[in-house]
C-alpha cells in the first residue's frame, strides 16, 4: 500500500484515547466510520469506510507535527499541545470542545505558593508544557527554574524534584490521590481542528464539508 499523501487522498491525524474516542461522533456527522479499534490494532494507519480517508495513528503531541509537514491534511490537537508546537502551518478553524480540562498549577499540600511568590522565591516548576508555563510566570513576574518531564508530573513535588507542577486538571482526582492541590488555574483547555494550510487550498472541495460537520456537530455537543 502506498501510505505517502496524495492529491485525492484524505488523511487524518489522531491519538489513541480520549481524542479519538471523542472525535468519532464528529466523524460520523461527517459521514466517516473508522473500521479499525486503534485500542485493539496494531495498525498505525486506519481505514475507513471511504477509501479515500485513511486516519494516522500518533502522539497527541505530534499531531500538529504532521499536520504542518502535510503527513496528514487534519488533525486533532488539545490547544496544551498546540501552544508548545507553536501553530506553525497549520489552520485551527474549530475549536471542537472536546477533552476539556485547565491548564493548572499544583503544589505539596503543605507548601505556601501565595506566600512564595510574595516572597519573591526562585521555584522549580516541573512540567511537559514549558512555553505555557515560561510565559505563565513570567506574566506574574515570578522567576523560575523549569524541570521538563514527559508525563506523571505529579510525581515531581512528592519526591523533591520540583516545588510546583504545571498540568492538565479534569476531575482533580489525580492531584487528590497524590496529595497535592491546584493553587492558580492558567488557561481552560479543549481540543481544535487543525488543517494543514498548503491542503486547505487545494484538497477544499473534500476538506471543506468535512469542516463544517465538524463545526455543527461540535456546536450541538457543546
Ligand atoms: P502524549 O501521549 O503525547 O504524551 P497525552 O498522554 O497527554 O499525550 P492524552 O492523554 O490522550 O495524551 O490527552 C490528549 C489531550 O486531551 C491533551 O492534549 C489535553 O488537551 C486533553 N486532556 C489531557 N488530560 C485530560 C483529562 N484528564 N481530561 C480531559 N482532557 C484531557
Ligand atoms: C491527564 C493529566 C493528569 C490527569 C488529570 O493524565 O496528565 O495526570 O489527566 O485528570 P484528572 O484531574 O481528572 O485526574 P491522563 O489520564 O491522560 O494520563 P496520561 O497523561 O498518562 O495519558
Amino acid at each position: 500500500m502506498n501510505t505517502r499523501n496524495q492529491g485525492d487522498q484524505l488523511i487524518l491525524a489522531l491519538s489513541k484515547g480520549r481524542i479519538f474516542e471523542d472525535t468519532l461522533p464528529l466523524l460520523a456527522a461527517a459521514g466517516i466510520t473508522v473500521l479499525e479499534n486503534p485500542e485493539t490494532s496494531r495498525k498505525l494507519i486506519l481505514p475507513t469506510n471511504d477509501p479515500a480517508v485513511r486516519v494516522l495513528i500518533v502522539r497527541a503531541t505530534d499531531v500538529p507535527t504532521y499536520v504542518q509537514h502535510g503527513a496528514a491534511d487534519f488533525g486533532v490537537a488539545g490547544k496544551d499541545v498546540l501552544l508548545e508546537h507553536g501553530g506553525e502551518g497549520l489552520y485551527q478553524p474549530v475549536d471542537l470542545n472536546i477533552a476539556c480540562c485547565r491548564m493548572s498549577v499544583a503544589v505539596n499540600a503543605g507548601f505556601d505558593y501565595d506566600n512564595a511568590v510574595r516572597q519573591g522565591a526562585r521555584l522549580r516548576v516541573a512540567t511537559k508544557f514549558v512555553h505555557t508555563a515560561r510565559e505563565h510566570f513570567a506574566r506574574k513576574g515570578v522567576h523560575v527554574d523549569l524541570i521538563k518531564l514527559y508525563g506523571s508530573m505529579e510525581l515531581a513535588p512528592l519526591v523533591g524534584l520540583s516545588d510546583a507542577i504545571v498540568d492538565v486538571v479534569s476531575t482533580g482526582g489525580t492531584l487528590r490521590a497524590n496529595n497535592l492541590v491546584e493553587v492558580e488555574k492558567i488557561m481552560d483547555i479543549s481540543s481544535r481542528l487543525v488543517v494543514n494550510q498548503a491542503a486547505l487550498k487545494l484538497k477544499r472541495e473534500r476538506l471543506q464539508p468535512i469542516i463544517e460537520a465538524f463545526q455543527n456537530a461540535s456546536k450541538q455537543q457543546g
